[in-house]
């Protein structure tokens, strides 16, 4: 049996434990060996639950059991998750992570620690939830330059802009609607200040050059000045407002962008309602290709996170890392690029 180590009981992490027991035999199959959750590190304890008897306060109990062979980060935030993860690496364990905020700051960092103690570092669920869309660009994709890559990548603010779309209701009215559906959290700025969309870009734009994109140098505006008129305007013109997260290659350089665009039916885009999430990536060779589906929730996310825990299973002697060096790339200014 190959153990596993959750740290973080949230939505996603107690998602990582379903899937893990709902699809236990042919992920069984499928990773050459049986799956099982050792520990769970959480700051709570869950008296009557039966994980109880798995729960640990202290990542350093995880980090010090030579059984543990591979780890899971659903905390989200920086730290401490960066903290643990990086301890974990060390001790040669496995990690793979949901957290996009982790992996646009210290990905490359990361990667290259997990390089050299011949281990993985993966985050397939970072971008895009459900949707394959790290993998692809890192194997399927390598055959193209990645010219452009455009997607909906924030659930939340699709969403609310679809209901503001179909319903005509005022921003402030959606939010409380998300709110009140779970979608969006307590304290909603990442989410409708686009710093989510803005983190997955990076992560994206990262991969496709080999290189270091800072999140901070990403021009990034959210949807909170958009009104009910704008978006009566925008169905006026046959137009639906969407925000996008973009980057496309300018020459040598790229630019890399978040913001509210006003998107002609006959985009491909155009169409992604609700909390479902849409990657559009053209490669000079390839042409366009598209990645629609869940992009967001408990069992998506959770999907994307076990699918790396079997790679990892499948590749626990071998380090099948990405390309991301810590070389940081300077973005070219999206107001310097004529259209
Ligand atoms: N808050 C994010 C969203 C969760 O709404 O898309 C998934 O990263």
């Amino acid at each position: 049996m190959i153990r596993v180590a959750v740290m973080g009981y949230g939505t996603i992490g107690s998602g990582v434990v379903e899937v893990l027991d709902i699809n236990k035999n042919s992920i069984a199959k499928r990773a050459g060996e049986e799956i099982g959750v050792k520990y769970i590190l959480d700051l709570r304890d869950f008296p009557g639950d039966p994980i109880q008897e798995k729960v640990v306060h202290d990542y350093k109990v995880i980090a010090n059991d030579p059984e543990v062979q591979i780890v899971v980060e659903t905390m989200g935030g920086v730290e401490p998750a960066y903290t643990f993860v990086k301890a974990m690496l060390t001790a040669g364990k496995h990690v793979t992570t949901s957290n996009k905020a982790l992996v646009a700051a210290k990905g490359a960092e990361l990667i290259a620690l997990a390089k050299k103690k011949n281990v993985n570092f993966m985050f397939e669920a970072s971008v895009g939830g459900g949707i394959p869309i790290i993998r692809p660009l890192n194997s399927c994709l390598t055959a193209d330059e990645i010219e452009e890559i455009t997607g909906i990548v924030n659930g939340t603010t699709n969403y609310m802009l679809t209901k503001m779309t179909e319903e005509g209701s005022e921003f402030d009215d959606v939010l409380k609607d998300a709110q009140a559906k779970g979608y969006a959290e307590k304290d909603p700025t990442a989410d409708i200040e686009g710093y989510d969309a803005c983190r997955k870009i990076a992560i994206l734009t990262s991969l496709v050059c080999g290189q270091q994109v800072d999140f901070e140098d990403i021009h990034t505006e959210g949807i909170t000045k958009i009104t009910a008129t704008d978006i009566r305007y925008a169905k006026t013109m046959g137009r639906a407002i969407k925000l996008l997260a973009s980057s496309h290659k300018v020459g040598d350089g790229y630019v890399a962008m978040v913001a509210p665009f006003l998107l002609p039916a006959t985009h491909p885009l155009y169409n992604v309602n609700d909390v479902f999430n849409a990657i559009f990536v053209h490669g000079n060779v390839l042409g366009d290709a598209m990645f629609y589906g869940s992009g967001a929730g408990k069992l998506p996310t959770a999907s994307a996170v076990v699918a790396d825990i079997v790679d990892m299973a499948k590749h626990l002697d071998t380090n099948i890392a990405v390309e991301w060096s810590s070389k940081k790339l300077e973005l070219v200014d999206y107001r310097n690029v004529e259209n």
